[in-house]
């Protein structure tokens, strides 16, 4: 991985008619053509067949981010949330709608091996040991697409770096769930890719190993230029994180709000301490609130 700044940019929903100020974000009723340099979701649709029924899951999602930018999504339980980091990931077909990424499609980003993804749950290979677990894109890969331009990282350094260095030989049961978590994360990073798609990656983790790798994840961040989009059910976690938190509503998920975080970095001391901080937690919420209260 090379050390580069991270750029920050601007976050683009792509409808609607709200301007907000501010160097991290902006909203516009801009939908003008697909953007090279970052993450284009252009009105996405997605609805599941269950039983008799179609389950709209997402509807009329545009999003625009900036390549380097941390966004992230929170919503109640539902919303769509894990559904719109798949169809990114390429994992699932939106019904209606494109993605672009970086001037790619899905499918050409993921062959090129720019898309690293963190599951919901780690969905580890039982049979396999950590270190095996962490090989596998790679063992793949050796047969498959090739790696694009990417150059993998060494899976031993790898988890390593993210504090496991001494469970390479165990299997996933003989695991914390957190541990499992991490081992996800480390596999997610091995081609060192763009793009980062982590759906609550630290739910499991105790309270101090989550700050541990929230830290971790912003030098990464920071030093290596990552675009990430990030899903969490906390609010802390959010503003100390993102450049721009994108609110939906309930199902089907929307875009509710758009929230740019324009606080100076690093912001582990702001937390629980700083009026700046408060503002934008009150804020989040009160957008989380009224997605309740006034559903689509
Ligand atoms: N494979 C599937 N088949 C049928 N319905 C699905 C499928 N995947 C998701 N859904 C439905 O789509 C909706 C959105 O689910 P999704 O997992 O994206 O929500 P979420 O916002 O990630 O929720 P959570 O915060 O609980 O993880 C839900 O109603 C869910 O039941
Ligand atoms: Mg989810």
């Amino acid at each position: 991985m090379q050390t580069t700044a991270w750029l920050s940019a601007d976050l683009v929903p792509r409808s609607g008619a709200e301007q907000v100020s501010g160097h991290a974000a902006q909203l516009t009723n801009d939908v003008s053509a697909a953007d090279d340099d970052g993450v284009s979701i252009s009105d996405i649709w997605k609805a599941f067949a269950t039983g008799n029924e179609n389950t709209p899951a997402v509807e009329g999602v545009n999003l625009r981010i900036r390549r380097g930018q941390f966004v992230t999504l929170i919503g109640p339980s539902g919303c769509g949330k894990s559904t719109l980091l798949r169809i990114v990931a390429g994992l699932l077909t939106p019904d209606r709608g494109s993605v672009s990424i970086f001037g790619e499609t899905v499918i050409h980003a993921a062959e090129s091996k720019h898309i690293g993804l963190v599951p919901q749950t780690p969905a580890l290979l039982p049979w396999r040991t950590v270190i095996e677990n962490v090989e596998l894109p790679l063992q793949v890969n050796k047969h498959g697409t090739g790696g694009g331009d990417r150059r993998p990282i060494d899976p031993r350094e790898l988890l390593e770096s993210f504090g496991l260095g001494g469970v390479l030989d165990r299997r996933p049961h003989e695991l914390s769930g957190g541990m499992q978590q991490r081992v996800a994360i480390a596999r997610a990073f091995v081609f060192d890719p763009m793009i980062l798609l982590m759906d609550e990656p630290f739910s499991a983790l105790d309270e101090f190993t989550r700050e541990a790798q929230r830290r971790g994840l912003l030098e990464l961040w920071q030093s290596n230029q990552k675009t990430v989009l990030f899903v969490t059910h906390s609010v802390a976690e959010a503003v100390e994180l993102s450049d721009v938190i994108v609110v939906m509503s309930p199902q089907p998920g929307r875009i509710r709000a758009v929230i740019p975080v324009d606080l100076p970095r690093p912001r582990g001391s702001l937390v629980g301490n700083s009026e700046a901080f408060h503002t934008v937690e009150v804020e989040v919420r009160r957008e989380l609130r009224r997605t309740w209260s006034q559903p689509e």
